[in-house]
């Protein structure tokens, strides 16, 4: 874990940005005042910037609290807010996607385009005998297709649920058994680094046995990769959707409708199944976008993460499509060929908003200055990050050289529970690296002990939101995992964070056995159960351990079965685990070190005793 340093030097926007801005500090002082007093009265007014088929009966029903019930009776479909209404309007012939491929290949869709391609496959869907309720699991490289997929599955009523194409086959079957999907859309393959990646292998291996509720699998040719096909399960995507009419209905929805599940790792072995709704997430996206991210009609907005994390579903796809601005969607790895390709991408395409993670910028910052230096980076207008803490050096990093000391660097809170943003500076507040600032208007948070009691300004504590928020969940899967998120009145974000002398939040990283490699989540526990399953292994422990690229990376201590314990070669041994963790978890799961001992320390319960190993771990 990287402890961002507090610093005492802060950045103030130009009077320019202060003018032109969506939203300016007066405004900002009176939004925080106003939804302080009346948060309802806030969000409602949030809400009526949205089309609806039909308004609310109030704004939250708490009667099943902590399962909080945002816009009840309301009903609309997210679809119709980032795609339907902008077909009659000046929006119609704007330029929704820019998308580009790794090898340099371009495609770019207007609104009116994506809307006939997004009608085209919900047609093919429902032909398919697909509707309302049915989950569709989407394991897709970052292709235009993988929008038109979400867009598509969402407007018919059903569910995407997205797992990252870093996900092995072993780890896609896991979700795919839990979430028992009807449908699964993959393609052949991607370019990644300047390597044609295999993907629908992948399927074929996670459907191998007892997956007979899964109908059909869809197929994008991507890589015209010769891809064997399942003649009665598997359909070619451009077949499917060639002789589809590009209008379609779009499923009229309730306000505890579900729009997708994401899976992500808490602090057991198995994945927790998220679940949110169209109507309170996409009141939070629209007010981020307009107030946080300052959206104005000539933006570009490029947020780099991957479509299979909430980043890419809140910010690549339904929150600039919302607000009606053009989003940037880039295949490839962000170092190929060669360390300008962000800066690159900016340049050509003139993006104003850039929005990535301190991963990223970590990486970009190791080559060095003269990368950004290649490039014409006065379109930026707006920098943020979002994942891991971003810490001071790489905060002036970024803001030095692709902001050119001018644009605001953003440090941006939230996670997949949330939906979207929750705590970070407006592009009008004073910066302070280190910090993510305070939470936005409407959202409460605090910072308690472990009985939950607040704790004073300077001392550490857990991350607590203490009101409901529009963009909450709707549930988990397990309804189990969500009940143990709400405790003393609060929604335990399992994070660590202190106020600063000005009030100003810092996040410290997580205060549950989650790690956060390069900004992927993944639970100590799930790499545990994973190594176990390897033969030379009796038993495992996973810690985190820092690292400097990648915020955080895995530790593992080890206790060899007897067959292999006598042997010498400890790093063909390593090679074998991290091979198997690659298997069974995916690339994601970085294996730093592998330390091999006698017995693990326990507590006296019998839990690993991981905090005694993450001391060692950081010798
Ligand atoms: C961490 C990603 C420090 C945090 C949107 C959180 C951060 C987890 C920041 C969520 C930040 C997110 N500074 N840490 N600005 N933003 N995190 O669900 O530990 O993939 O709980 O959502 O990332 O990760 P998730």
């Amino acid at each position: 874990m990287i402890i961002p340093q507090s610093t005492e030097r802060v950045f103030r926007p130009l009077p320019q940005l202060v003018i032109e801005a969506n939203v300016n500090p007066q405004q900002l002082a009176r939004a925080h005042a106003a939804a302080n007093q009346d948060p309802l009265a806030y969000w409602e007014e949030a809400a009526q910037e949205l089309e609806w088929f039909h308004k609310w009966d109030a704004v939250l029903d708490d009667r099943y609290a902590p399962r909080f019930r945002w816009f009840p009776g309301a009903q609309t479909n997210i679809v119709h807010n980032a795609l339907d209404r902008h077909i009659t309007t000046g929006v119609k012939n704007k330029l929704a996607l820019i998308w580009e491929g790794e090898a340099g290949d371009t495609r770019k869709y207007t609104y009116y385009e994506v809307y006939r391609e997004v009608n085209k496959l919900a047609n093919a869907l429902r032909s398919l005998g697909l509707g309302k309720g049915d989950r569709v699991v989407l394991y897709l490289p970052l292709v235009p297709q993988a929008a038109f997929a979400m867009l598509a599955v969402a407007k018919i009523g059903a569910v995407h649920c997205a797992v990252f194409p870093g996900f092995s086959a072993k780890a896609l079957r896991t979700r795919i058994q839990e979430l028992r999907p009807r449908l699964v859309i993959t393609a052949d393959g991607f370019y990644r680094g300047g390597r044609l990646i295999a993907l629908k292998n992948a399927v074929d291996e996670a459907l191998e046995r007892g997956c007979d509720f899964v109908e059909g699998v869809i197929v994008v040719r991507r890589a015209g990769l010769d891809t064997p096909m399942n003649e009665s399960r598997d359909l070619d995507y451009d077949a499917i959707v060639r002789r589809e009419r590009w209008e379609a209905a779009t499923e009229v929805m309730g306000s505890d409708d579900p729009l997708f599940i994401l899976t992500t790792s808490g602090t057991t072995g198995t994945p927790k199944g998220i679940l949110h709704g169209h109507a309170g997430y996409m009141v939070g996206l629209a007010r981020t976008l307009h107030w946080l991210f300052d959206i104005k009609p000539t933006d570009i907005f490029w947020c780099t993460s991957d479509l299979g994390w909430i980043t890419g579903h809140s910010y690549v796809l339904y929150g600039p499509l919302i607000a009606g601005t053009t989003t940037v969607m880039y295949e490839g790895h962000p170092l190929y060929p060669q360390a300008d390709r962000m800066w690159d991408i900016v340049d050509r395409y003139g993006v104003t908003i850039l929005y990535t993670t301190p991963t990223v910028i970590r990486m970009l910052m190791r080559y060095g200055d003269q990368y950004p230096a290649m490039h014409d980076l006065s379109t930026l207008r707006l920098l943020a990050s979002v994942g891991e803490p971003l810490g001071v050096d790489a905060w002036l990093w970024l803001y030095k050289n692709a902001g050119h000391s001018r644009c605001p660097l953003l440090d941006t809170w939230w996670q997949t529970e949330t939906g979207c943003a929750m705590i970070a500076p407006f592009p009008v507040s004073v910066l302070k690296p280190g910090s993510v600032h305070r939470p936005l208007p409407g959202i409460s948070v605090d910072i308690v002990d472990e009985a939950g009691h607040a704790v004073d300004h300077g001392t550490l504590g857990r991350l607590v939101i203490t009101r409901p928020w529009p963009s909450m969940p709707l549930d988990f899967v397990r309804p189990e995992d969500f009940d143990a998120a709400w405790q003393q009145n609060a929604w335990h974000t399992g994070d660590l964070a202190l106020r600063d002398e000005d009030g100003l939040i810092h996040i410290h990283g997580r205060a549950d056995d989650v790690l956060n490699i390069a900004g992927h989540r993944l639970s100590c526990a799930e790499l545990e159960l994973a190594l176990q399953t390897h033969k030379a292994v009796a038993e495992a422990a996973v810690v985190g351990v820092p690292d400097r690229i990648k915020g955080e990376v895995a530790k593992a201590f080890v206790v060899l079965t007897p067959e292999f314990a006598s042997l010498e070669d400890h790093g063909e041994i390593i090679r074998l685990l991290r091979q198997h963790l690659r298997k069974e978890v995916g690339p994601v799961a970085v294996l730093r070190s592998v330390v091999f001992v006698e017995s693990l320390p326990r507590t006296e319960s019998g839990k690993i005793a991981r905090a005694a190993l993450k001391a060692l771990g950081e010798e």
